[in-house]
Parts: C-alpha cells; sequence; structure tokens
C-alpha cells in the first residue's frame, strides 16, 4: 500500500478517458490530474515544443509528492516519453505499449489500423511497439487532426453530421485497407467509439488507448506491492491550464460526472 497519489497528464481533456478507467480499476487510488487547456492540441506541433511542454506538465505534477507517472496522451507518449523517463525516478507510463500489446491480442488476422495526432503519426512509435510484438503484422496509420478539436468542442455523438463526414474522410482509407483492429491512438478518440465504429463496422475491434493505459497502471501498481485497498476512498483533483469552469464543463462529458468543486487553474508558464 502507497498512498501517493499518481500523476496524469494530457494536452487537455483527452487523458481524462484513461481518468475515467483508472477510477472504475483503482477506485482506492489518489489521482492528480493536470489538462493543458491553455495550450491543447499538441499534435501539430514540432517534437521540440511537445518536449518542452510535456518537462512543465512533469513539473507541475511533480509539485505533488507522487508514486507514478501516467502520460494520457498519444502525442507525448509518441513524442517525449523516452525523454521524461530518464529524467524521473519515479515510473513514467505512456499509452504506447500498452495499446500494442492489446491490438496483437486483439487482432485476428494481425491487419491493424492506427488514428493518431500529426505528431503521432510521425514518430511510427505504435507501428515499432507493434511489430516488436508481430513482425508479419500489416500496419496502415493515419493522421486525423481535426479529431481532437471537435471532441474538445463535445460534438462526439452519432448523428453529428459534420463529425460523421469528418470520420468518414479520414477512415476511408483505414476501412479499405481491411483491418480488422484499429487502434485509436489518441486519448480523446475513445469518445469517437460511437461513430468510428459505427463507421468501421462490429467486426473491427477498436483499442481504447486510455483503458490499457489504466490496466498497465494497475499491473505496475500490483507487481510493486503499492496498490491501495479498493474499500480505501480515492480522491482526485484536476488542474487545467485554462479556465477551471470550461475544464470542469467537457470533463462532465469524458468522466459522466460533475467535479467543478475540484478544479483548479494553474499558471503552467511558471513550471
Ligand atoms: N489526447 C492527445 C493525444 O492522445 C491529444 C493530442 C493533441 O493535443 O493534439 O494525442
Amino acid at each position: 500500500m502507497d498512498t501517493r497519489p499518481i500523476g496524469v497528464f494530457d494536452s487537455g481533456m483527452g487523458g481524462l478517458t484513461a481518468v475515467r478507467q483508472m477510477i472504475r480499476l483503482l477506485p482506492g487510488e489518489d489521482i492528480v490530474y493536470f489538462g493543458d487547456t491553455g495550450r491543447v492540441p499538441y499534435g501539430g506541433r514540432s517534437a521540440e515544443t511537445i518536449v518542452r511542454y510535456a518537462r512543465q506538465d512533469v513539473a507541475f505534477l511533480r509539485s505533488f509528492d507522487l508514486k507514478a507517472i501516467v502520460i494520457a496522451c498519444g502525442t507525448v507518449s509518441t513524442t517525449a516519453l523516452s525523454v521524461l523517463r530518464s529524467e524521473n525516478s519515479i515510473p513514467v507510463l505512456g499509452v504506447v505499449e500498452p495499446a500494442a500489446k492489446a491490438a496483437v491480442a486483439a487482432s485476428r488476422g494481425g491487419n491493424i489500423g492506427v488514428i493518431g495526432t500529426k505528431a503521432t503519426i510521425r514518430s511510427g512509435a505504435y507501428e515499432a511497439a507493434i511489430r516488436a510484438l508481430l513482425p508479419e503484422a500489416k500496419l496502415v496509420a493515419k493522421a486525423c487532426p481535426l479529431l481532437v478539436p471537435l471532441v474538445e468542442d463535445g460534438r462526439v455523438r452519432r448523428g453529428d453530421a459534420v463529425t460523421e463526414r469528418v470520420v468518414e474522410e479520414y477512415l476511408s482509407s483505414v476501412k479499405a485497407a481491411g483491418v480488422d483492429t484499429l487502434v485509436l491512438g489518441c486519448t480523446h478518440y475513445p469518445l469517437l467509439r460511437d461513430v468510428i465504429g459505427d463507421y468501421m463496422g462490429a467486426d473491427v475491434t477498436l483499442i481504447d488507448t486510455g483503458e490499457e493505459a489504466a490496466r498497465a497502471v494497475a499491473a505496475l501498481l500490483e507487481a510493486q506491492g503499492q496498490l491501495n485497498d479498493v474499500s480505501r476512498k480515492g480522491e482526485r483533483h484536476y488542474y487545467a491550464s485554462d479556465s477551471a469552469e470550461d475544464f470542469a464543463a467537457t470533463a462532465a462529458l469524458f468522466l459522466g460526472k460533475d467535479i467543478s468543486d475540484r478544479v483548479e487553474r494553474v499558471a503552467i508558464e511558471n513550471y
């Protein structure tokens, strides 16, 4: 048992898909979440800028005495994981390896698609992690830059004509490649699960990066004897670099509950 909190961060709201799963799997854990809503999206930025932002995000989280850090962001995981690991003495988990493992386990024919931000697809990190596990995998990758702004704007529901059109345009080549498994390589995308699932069809397994990261942190804490008892009531605190009110309003969509009394604004440029 180790009652220190787990630090979780993302460029914005997307990492809350991991937090939601962590609350479900690890109810006894305290969580400190930082969403860099003042600088989202990261996905179209250079690797240099993403690393600089990620270091500040981690520096803020390390102002708490944490037991582990979860990079609940595909873009940062694919671009800055090794730097952040080398600079921090506590475990730093990304979303790539857990999602790659889940994709390989789920795929029937090794025909796997990966979607993510521009930076994520440019990095090739998911493909490398999948190939390390399944060298003969047939892979197709596609950057979907408009999906993050649509999610941050709450345009996630079935029947939203703009979202459905954008999903169709991005995914037509992935669907035509005949994938049996699709990695939602950005933690914002699980909110589009219905729209993406409808378009890809029931035969395609969708891999939720947030969920797989939550499973990975649960396994790590268990292996290290650091899991809190499930009867303990974990506390969660949320921080954002832009309006706390706006964060709380959109967070309700991601978490399915009201957290407005637990959100504070942080001046991330001071870290
Ligand atoms: N949730 C982030 C990711 O997983 C969003 C990326 C962005 O800020 O563009 O990649």
